[in-house]
């Protein structure tokens, strides 16, 4: 199957009270383990890529290249869209070029006004092509790929005034952080999100920082609008910890334990591991069937 728009199985998950997770890919061994562990689990999955990993990656057309290559050769039949994370007004133009089917535009650190202008221009374009585009208010805490953010919580007022753009879907800063939780972090603010939903109707929402966000806050996140849930750093953590305990344990030394197609096993199947059980949580297993 082709890539799709987000559009369609967000409004699904939206009417259907689960989320789609957006995974971040960073190499080959993180695309081709994430399109599997969604076409074994018959869950629609969004592939997410922020502009630090675009540029790894070698470019947004290699990795077009690279997914569109895998759809057709592991015969994915589950809905997968390429998604551009937190992208710059820039970005946002290259990745709809190179054939992304979705994009983020992060307008949140611009003023309001110019946050609006911009993100009306790439709801005209994306329309155009048919592709799906989510907009930011308010900011997403922490940092990832260099994109900062002070966690303010989103005026609601503004998202609805985003929303009525016509954008696909909304991330709204809610008291969530890119990256780990501090452990005296005060949790999600579902007055604001519960706010937000009221003025938003079908608008999917978005969740990002998805990494240790306990499973009730999840639960609740989605009963109050949420259907796309980003997790980036939680596969990061786990594929660096069971390759570290490869080498610890030497296996590298051992026959050809060297060679990268075994030296990268634990850490692909530490992802699939990870990303079935967040797909579990999110409720989007057999939604693809
Ligand atoms: P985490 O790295 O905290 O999982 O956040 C991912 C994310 O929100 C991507 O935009």
């Amino acid at each position: 199957m082709a890539l799709v728009s987000a559009k369609e199985m967000l409004q699904k998950a939206k009417a259907g009270h689960y989320a789609v997770g957006q995974f971040n890919i960073n190499n080959l061994e993180w695309t081709k383990t994430i399109l599997l562990t969604a076409e074994e689990c018959k869950s629609p999955v969004i592939l997410g890529v922020s502009e630090g990993a675009g540029k790894y990656m070698a470019g947004y057309k290699t990795v077009v290249g690279m997914v569109n290559g895998m759809l057709e050769e592991l015969n994915i039949t589950v809905p997968v869209a390429l998604h551009l994370d937190h992208g710059s007004y820039e970005g946002a133009k290259k990745c709809i070029e190179a054939g992304f089917s979705s994009i983020m535009f992060d307008g949140s650190h611009l003023p309001f006004e110019e946050n609006v202008e911009k993100t009306k221009e790439l709801v005209a374009i994306c329309n155009e092509k048919g592709m799906s585009l989510e907009a930011e208010v308010g900011s997403i805490g922490g940092e990832e790929d260099g994109v900062v953010g002070m966690g303010e919580c989103a005026d609601p007022q503004e998202c609805k005034a985003i929303a009525d753009l016509g954008v696909t879907m909304l991330a709204a800063g809610i008291g969530n952080i890119h990256g780990k939780y501090p452990a005296n972090w005060a949790g999600l603010q579902f007055d604001v999100l519960d706010d937000i939903q009221k003025l938003t109707g079908e608008m999917p929402l978005v969740l990002h920082g998805g990494t240790g966000i306990p499973e009730d806050m999840i639960k609740k996140a989605i009963s109050l609008g949420v259907s796309k849930i980003n997790v980036n750093t939680e596969c990061q953590i786990a594929f660096a910890e069971a390759t570290r305990k490869y080498i610890e344990a030497g296996k590298d030394l051992e026959g050809k334990g060297f060679d990268p197609r075994k030296l990268l096993a634990p850490g692909a199947e530490a992802i699939k591991a990870t990303v079935k059980e967040k797909m579990g949580i999110f409720g989007s297993i057999g939604k693809a069937e």
